[in-house]
């Protein structure tokens, strides 16, 4: 059976990679409506080679075009505004926004760690995707903790610009030619707190009370949500100035008492799902976002044991953001969600 299906953010950059990831795994799509606002309406994308017109995302389109399955991705206050129009009109919202993801009546899903969970969706019709750097590191996660326990993570991250959306990758390139013309001083900063090129800002969303960013209370507030855990997580947050692959730097502490085995550690995360692990330091072979751009692999590697305690492993992760981060994990929802469905 095929679905009609739209896609809310059409012309953004996770809009843009959900039409190439839709198309590359082949999702049963009877009908595609890319949904944008007002200023984009009447614009084309391209979807297999056909150019389709971008509609106006209105409170009743989805009625109208009978939607079955739409992927938000415009920003939370789209969502938090209009995903209950999809919803009323019949359809499963897969939010990208983290507009709904601490909500406890709705699912937060990465297709190999917590499929089970989209057997939730019904109550309130949505499933939220979880942050970018979330979602690479509980693929990397769930088969170290399902191996000896995890304790405690403390992660450091590397982020690319398109976390900021389209905006933000241009800012980079812009600010870089700048920078080659002589006149980096002058560059305009709009998508950033502050100049991106030629440096690195530890500063990713808004300020909490406790110190840490938003982003970083995500990283440990959904990873506890998806694996259903409560070991520690400590986050540091930092934009760089690469262009679409997050980088993460993970200390992982097992229970009390393991003695890790770095090739049973490799053994999990090479058998896991999605997971590739490359690591051969002699040869100076690890994953850097050169690698993982472009495709829908979580790369792992410089995996070692800590040096004074053997419950303790390091280890470098990296995955494209506007896929495995989001439409590549929002597409994986989708096809899990009609095989359950198909059960259900
Ligand atoms: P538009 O091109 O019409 O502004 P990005 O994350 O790359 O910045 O992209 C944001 C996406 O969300 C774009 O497709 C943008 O469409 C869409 N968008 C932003 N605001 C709205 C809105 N109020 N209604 C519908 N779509 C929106």
């Amino acid at each position: 059976r095929k679905f009609n299906v739209a896609v809310v953010g059409a012309t953004g950059a996770v809009g843009e990679e959900l039409f190439r990831v839709l198309e590359e795994l082949n999702f049963p799509i009877n009908k595609l409506v890319p949904l944008a606002s007002s200023r984009s309406a009447g614009s084309k994308v391209e979807f297999k080679n056909k150019e389709i017109t971008v509609l106006e995302l209105t409170e009743s389109v989805f009625e109208e075009q009978e939607i079955e399955i739409a992927f938000f991705s415009a920003g939370g206050s789209v969502s938090e505004k209009f995903a209950k129009f999809a919803v009323e009109a019949g359809a499963v919202v897969i939010d990208n926004t983290s507009h709904f993801r601490m909500d406890p009546r709705v699912p937060l899903v990465v297709p190999e760690v917590n499929p089970e969970d989209i057997r939730l969706w019904r109550e309130s019709g949505i499933i939220a995707n979880p942050n970018c750097s979330t979602i690479q590191m509980v693929q990397s996660l769930k088969p170290l903790d399902d191996l000896y326990g995890i304790k405690r993570v403390d992660v450091s991250t590397y982020q690319a610009v398109s976390g900021a959306g389209k905006s933000g990758m241009e800012e980079l390139v812009k600010q870089m030619q700048d920078f080659f013309a002589f006149r980096l001083d002058e560059t305009e900063i709009k998508a950033f707190a502050h100049q991106i090129a030629l440096n690195v800002i530890p500063q990713i969303d808004v300020a909490m009370d406790n110190g840490f960013t938003k982003e970083e209370m995500k990283m440990v507030n959904e990873t506890q949500k998806i694996m259903h855990k409560n070991f520690q997580v400590a986050a540091t947050c930092v934009r760089v100035p690469v262009l679409r692959s997050h980088s993460e730097s993970l200390t992982v502490t097992f229970n009390d008492g393991v003695d890790v085995d770095i090739s049973e550690v490799r053994n999990a995360l090479e058998n896991f799902e999605n997971v590739k692990v490359i690591d051969d330091l002699a040869n100076k072979k690890y994953p850097m976002p050169i690698i993982s751009t472009d495709t829908d692999f979580t790369y792992v590697g410089r995996i070692r044991k800590d040096v004074y305690s053997s419950n303790i492993v390091h280890y470098f992760n990296v995955a494209d953001q506007v896929r495995v981060g989001a439409a590549t994990n929002a597409v994986r929802i989708g096809l899990k969600w009609i095989e359950l469905e198909s059960d259900m």
